[in-house]
């Protein structure tokens, strides 16, 4: 195992074993882990990204994916296992930014979960290329700023937003009414976005420009939050008028407060 972490790690990140017996990295730069250690790497992607939007998508001929941020990767392939476990057939396009080039190049030397195996060469060719492509699945990673590709993504809108950036406090330029903005002029009316935040400034941020927020709950992990343009039956509502009610000194992050 030794060598394993030390072929892995770049200095910048530590491996470490999440509850769930998969593995997740420390940030040294960040200061914060990628995935709740507590639900588990593998566990947090599939219960508050994939599962809860899987709910909403479904019987589609093609599915369009944004993944904010890639980081080690677990929402695109937990996804990509959730499709074949499920043996899905609608066309898949995931697309994820990331700042952290070097972290990309060295993921062919994490050390994933079982599950993700037979994704080996998918994973291989995501580090070395950042991209992979075939007749069902296109997955492509832009190696930037995930606020430029909002703002001038060039495909079609998407069905689902991954957002799964560090936390408010520690990357708070992705958590800004303005970032939501920018993402509700790209994903579809009908799309769904999903997030680990149940901040009340998060879920400001989103309601203030039309989304309706809901509560992911569920067993063994801690709340997450649905957001949606349309009305979903699937998720309880969350009520926001009552909760600024109840805090009226709560308010969304701007971007001219970090910037
Ligand atoms: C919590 S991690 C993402 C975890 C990831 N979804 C996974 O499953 O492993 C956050 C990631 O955001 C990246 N990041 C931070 N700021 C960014 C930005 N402005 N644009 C793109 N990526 C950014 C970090 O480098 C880090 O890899």
């Amino acid at each position: 195992m030794a060598n394993f972490v030390s072929r892995f790690n770049d200095e910048q990140h530590i491996m470490t074993l999440s509850d769930d017996g998969s593995y997740t990295a420390y940030s040294k730069q960040y200061k914060e882990h990628y995935h709740s250690t507590k639900d588990g790497a593998l566990y947090e992607s599939l219960v508050k990204h994939v599962e809860p939007a899987f709910k909403v998508k479904q019987n589609q001929d093609e599915i369009t994916i944004l993944d904010i941020c890639y980081g080690l990767g677990f929402n695109t392939l937990a996804t990509l296992y959730y499709y074949k476990k499920n043996n899905l057939s609608s066309k898949l396009n995931i697309y994820s930014p990331e700042l952290d080039a070097s972290l990309v190049q060295s993921l062919k030397d994490f050390t994933y979960p079982q599950e993700f195996d037979e994704f080996k060469n998918i994973i291989l060719q995501l580090s070395e290329n950042g991209i992979y492509d075939d007749e069902f699945w296109h997955v492509e990673i832009f190696l930037g700023d995930a606020r430029e590709y909002v703002r001038t993504f060039p495909h079609a809108k998407f069905d689902i937003v991954y957002h799964d950036a560090f936390s408010p406090t520690t990357n708070p330029i992705l958590w800004t009414k303005e970032y939501f903005r920018d993402i509700r002029n790209i994903i579809k009316e009908d799309g769904v976005l999903t997030t680990y935040s149940i901040a009340l400034g998060t879920r400001l941020a989103l309601y203030e420009n039309g989304y309706r927020i809901y509560l992911n709950k569920g067993e063994k992990f801690r709340d997450s939050t649905v957001a949606s343009l349309s009305i979903l039956e699937q998720f309880s509502y969350v009520d926001m008028q009552h909760k600024i009610s109840c805090n009226p000194h709560a308010k969304s992050l701007l971007d001219k407060e970090i910037i």
